[in-house]
């Protein structure tokens, strides 16, 4: 009987197998059969550029509607900046710190954008120039004088807005991304003359990011108790990528600098936020880096520090101190800092 049962099971499933094969196979014309989570074709989400009747104020009967005169896109605030002609720019300085990263991480975007022309090394003998079909420029390489002698701010204009024949870069890379790719080719140029900034100083984070911290002076604190606090926040590690709950034996580390400042109330810090890549993480809204230094403040101002002297900054992913290539490096890079300020 069993046995019997079990063959009409199978049966069954034969039938249903061949009958959705045959429904399915009616699809044709505005028919579109039966379709298996009909959710992932036609979304039931809003779409950008999905284009209905009821969308009648908007541009093509879009979802989206386009963006206010002058909008400018996150993070691209600094491209207005920049603006003017090639002869002013060459008074514009490169604002990020050459550190072994930033250098690094513009060797990685020269060789994604640059290298097909411009050669590994700088030399102009990239695929493209070597192919003959594209006019070289019209001096050596990066080792020639014209470019040693060429004042960063013309070079970075020119890689924004193109020049001769080079195309524009503007649009593929965000400013920082193009100061740190100029680093590159200062490297390039000079090479073993090429001097790097020293690592990861506070100096830097306030310099490179003057606009974030605007407002903000450091404050001068004896180098012992910084160190401390250094160390601190080094062992402040959250669980996952994901939670923005720091893990429990954080806590007597943050303690420490919660004592630190109860002892000095002249001092008020920027707690600074960094994560390793740009991650979108479910449910949060926020840069998951704002989120972590600002539970880092919370935390502070229920050991007794007032809200007024904290200030929680998401730095994003934009200031590694190291590679990211390694699970290690990117463990390292994933870190709250604290700046004092006046
Ligand atoms: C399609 C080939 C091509 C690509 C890609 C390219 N360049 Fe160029 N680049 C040129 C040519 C050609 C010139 C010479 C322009 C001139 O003076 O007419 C030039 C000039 C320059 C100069 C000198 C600018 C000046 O003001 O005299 C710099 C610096 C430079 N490129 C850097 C870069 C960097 C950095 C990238 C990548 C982000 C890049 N280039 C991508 C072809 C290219």
């Amino acid at each position: 009987m069993k046995q019997i049962q079990n063959h009409i099971g199978k049966l069954n499933g034969l039938i249903i197998i061949g009958a959705t094969a045959l429904v399915g196979c009616t699809a044709g014309g505005n028919n579109p059969g039966i379709e298996y989570a009909p959710n992932m074709y036609v979304s039931e989400a809003y779409e950008a550029y999905t284009q209905t009747k009821e969308m009648r104020y908007n541009p093509h009967g879009m979802t989206m509607r386009t963006p206010v005169e002058g909008a400018v896109a996150m993070g691209q605030l600094a491209y207005s900046e920049y603006e003017e002609g090639y002869a002013e720019s060459a008074a514009w300085t490169n604002p990020v710190a050459a550190t072994e990263a930033n250098v690094a991480e513009g060797g990685r975007l020269y060789d994604i954008n640059c290298q097909h022309c411009h050669g590994k090394k700088g030399k102009n003998d990239g695929g493209v120039i070597k192919s003959g079909k594209y006019p070289p420029p019209p001096w050596d390489g990066y080792q020639s004088d014209q470019i040693k002698n060429l004042p960063d701010g013309q070079a970075f204009h020119s890689i924004t807005f193109g020049k001769g024949n080079m195309g524009a870069h503007g649009n593929v890379l965000t400013p920082e991304e193009r100061w740190k790719v100029l680093h590159y080719v200062r490297k390039l140029s000079l090479g073993d003359a090429f001097v790097y900034a020293p690592e990861g100083t506070a100096d830097d984070l306030v310099q490179v990011k003057g606009k974030t911290f605007e407002g903000f002076e450091l404050a001068e604190v004896a180098q012992a108790d910084l160190d401390m606090v250094n160390a601190a926040m080094k062992h402040v590690k959250f669980a996952d990528l994901k939670y923005k709950k720091f893990k429990d034996e954080s806590a007597i580390h943050l303690d420490k600098v919660a004592t630190y400042m109860n002892q000095h109330p002249e001092l008020k810090a920027v707690v600074a936020g960094h994560i390793a890549s740009d991650v979108k993480v479910p449910g949060l809204t926020e840069n998951l880096s704002t989120v972590r230094a600002k539970t880092v403040c919370a935390y502070l101002e229920e050991k007794g520090i007032s809200a007024d002297r904290l200030t929680a900054k998401g730095m994003g992913s934009e200031m590694p101190i190291t590679s990211n290539d390694t699970k290690e490096g990117k463990e390292t890079n994933r870190r709250v800092e604290i700046y004092f300020v006046k």
